[in-house]
C-alpha cells in the first residue's frame, strides 16, 4: 500500500502537485493551488447534481448502495425496525446512542407535551382552500411555526435547539393530521397524550364521535415501522436542503419547511403518490408488459424504481413488503399489491432494468400499504415528512456543530455573455441587444 496522496500533473504548466487523500476523498480546496499563473483563480471541480461530491462528514446514517445496506448510527435498519419504536430511533438518530429506559421516557414525555398547535396556527390552516394539497399545507404550516416561536432563531444555543426539536417532532403529526381533516372538511382532533406517537397520529386522523379512539395495534405498529424506515437517509435532496438553508442560520422551522418542499417533488418523496397513480394508469396486470415497453422507450418512468445511491434492492423496500403482509391481514389485501409484485417481477428480469441496476425503492410499496390503511395518495408524502423531520433535525444539528461548515454556497462555471453595454430600449431587437446597437 502506497502513500495516501494523489499526484497530479498539470499539463498546462507541467507542474506536479501532491494532494492528500483522506477517507477516500480529496479536498476540493486543495485543487485551488493548481494555477496557470498568479491571475488564475485556481482549479475547481464541476459536479452538477452532486454526483461525486461529499458535502459533509456525517456520523448519522451509513448506506452501501451496492450491497443494499442501511444503518442509523451503526445499527442495521432491519434490527431497528424489528426491535425499536420510532421515537427510540428518533432519539438515536438525533443523539448518537440508543436511549436507556429513563432517557426514552424523558424524550417521549417531552415530545408528547409539544404536540398541540397554537390556536392561531390551527386558524392559519383553516385558511387553505378546501382542495389544497396536504403537502403544500404541511410545508406552509411548518414554516409558519417560525412566527410562533421567534426564539428559535438562536440556533447556536443547544437548549433552544433541544426545545425546537421536541416541538417539531411533536407537532408534525398534528399538522399532518390537520391537513388531512381539512381536506375532508372534518373538525380537527386535539392530540391525546395517553396514546403512543403513531396511535395519537391515528387518533387525530380518524377519531369521529367516539369518546376515546382505539387504534388498531397491528396498524399502529406497522406505521411505526414505516416511520423508522423513513427517519433518515443521509445526504438526499431534502437533507441537503435542510443543511443548505440551515447553514445561513435560518431557524429550524423554516429550514424544515424548505426540506419538506424538497421532499415534495415527484423524484423524491412525491414518488410514493406517483406509484399509486401509475398503478391506476396501468389498470390491470395484462397491461404491464405494454407499460414496461413505454418505460423502455423513455416515454414514462417506472415510479418507485431506481435510486441515486442504491444499485441493489433498497433494504427498506424489503421490510415494507414484510410489513405489508401484516397490514393486509387486518385490512384485506390491496389489489394493487398483486400488480406491483408482477411489475417488479417483470422489471427485475428485463435487460433494461438489470443493465441500469434499477430496483424497487422505498416508495414502490409504501403507498400500497398506506392506501390499504385508509390514506389518500395526496397525503403519502406528508407521511414521509413526519419521520424524516427527525433525520432533518439530526442533519441540521450536526451541520451547526461542525466547525468546518459555513454558509453553503457553491461555485459556478459562468457561461454567459462577456461584458457588453446597455442598448437604449427603442434600439433593442429582442434577440441580441448588442446587434442593433
Ligand atoms: C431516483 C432517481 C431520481 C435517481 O436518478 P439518477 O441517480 O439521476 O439516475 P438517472 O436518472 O441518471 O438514471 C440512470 C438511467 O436509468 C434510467 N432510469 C432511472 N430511473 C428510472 C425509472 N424509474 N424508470 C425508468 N428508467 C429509469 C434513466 O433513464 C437512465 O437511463 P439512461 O442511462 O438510458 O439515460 C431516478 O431513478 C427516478 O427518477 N426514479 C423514479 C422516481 C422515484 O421512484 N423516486 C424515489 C427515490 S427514493
Amino acid at each position: 500500500m502506497g502513500k495516501d496522496v494523489l499526484t497530479l500533473i498539470d499539463q498546462r504548466t507541467e507542474i506536479s502537485y501532491e494532494v492528500p487523500i483522506q477517507n477516500g476523498t480529496i479536498r476540493a480546496m486543495d485543487l485551488r493551488k493548481i494555477k496557470t499563473g498568479p491571475e488564475d483563480f485556481g482549479l475547481m471541480t464541476y459536479d452538477p447534481a452532486f454526483m461525486n461530491t461529499a458535502s459533509c462528514r456525517s456520523a448519522i446514517t451509513f448506506i452501501d448502495g451496492d450491497k443494499g445496506i442501511l444503518r442509523y448510527r451503526g445499527y442495521p435498519i432491519e434490527q431497528l425496525a424489528e426491535q425499536c419504536s420510532f421515537l427510540e430511533v428518533a432519539y438515536l438518530v438525533l443523539n448518537g446512542e440508543l436511549p436507556t429506559a429513563a432517557q426514552l421516557h424523558d424524550f417521549v414525555n417531552h415530545v408528547t407535551h409539544h404536540t398541540m398547535l397554537h390556536e392561531t396556527t390551527k386558524k392559519f390552516l383553516e385558511g387553505f382552500r378546501y382542495n389544497a394539497h396536504p403537502m403544500g399545507m404541511f410545508i406552509s404550516t411548518v414554516a409558519a411555526l417560525s412566527t410562533v416561536y421567534p426564539e428559535a432563531r438562536h440556533v447556536h444555543d443547544p437548549e433552544v435547539r433541544k426545545l425546537e426539536i421536541y416541538r417539531l417532532i411533536g407537532k408534525v403529526p398534528t399538522i399532518a393530521a390537520y391537513t388531512y381533516r381539512h381536506s375532508l372538511g372534518y373538525p380537527y382532533v386535539y392530540p391525546d397524550n395517553d396514546l403512543s406517537y403513531t396511535e395519537n397520529f391515528m387518533n387525530m386522523l380518524w377519531k369521529m364521535v367516539e369518546p376515546k379512539y382505539q387504534a388498531n395495534k397491528v396498524l399502529a405498529r406497522a406505521l411505526d415501522i414505516l416511520f423508522i424506515l423513513h427517519a433518515d437517509h443521509e445526504q438526499n435532496c431534502s437533507a441537503n436542503a435542510m443543511r443548505a438553508v440551515g447553514s445561513s442560520l435560518a431557524d429550524p422551522f423554516v429550514a424544515t419547511a424548505a426540506a419538506a418542499a424538497a421532499l415534495s417533488g415527484p423524484l423524491h418523496g412525491g414518488a410514493n403518490e406517483e406509484v399509486l397513480k401509475m398503478l391506476e394508469v396501468i389498470g390491470t396486470k395484462e397491461n404491464i408488459p405494454a407499460y414496461i415497453q413505454r418505460v423502455k422507450a423513455g416515454e414514462v418512468k417506472l415510479m418507485g424504481f431506481g435510486h441515486r445511491i442504491y444499485k441493489n434492492y433498497d433494504p427498506r423496500a424489503r421490510i415494507i413488503k414484510w410489513a405489508a403482509d401484516r397490514v393486509f391481514e387486518v385490512t384485506g389485501r390491496n389489489k394493487k399489491l398483486d400488480m406491483a409484485l408482477e411489475l417488479e417481477r417483470i422489471a427485475l428480469e428485463d435487460e433494461y432494468f438489470i443493465k441500469r441496476k434499477l430496483y424497487p425503492n422505498v416508495d414502490f410499496y409504501s403507498g400500497i400499504i398506506y392506501q390499504a390503511m385508509g390514506f389518500n395518495p395526496e397525503i403519502f408524502t406528508v407521511l414521509f415528512a413526519i419521520p424524516r423531520t427527525a433525520g432533518w433535525l439530526a442533519q441540521w444539528q450536526e451541520m451547526l456543530e461542525d466547525p468546518e461548515q459555513k454558509i453553503a454556497r457553491p461555485r459556478q462555471v459562468y457561461i454567459g455573455s462577456g461584458v457588453r453595454d446597455v442598448v437604449a430600449i427603442d434600439k433593442r431587437n429582442g434577440k441580441n441587444s448588442t446587434a442593433s446597437g
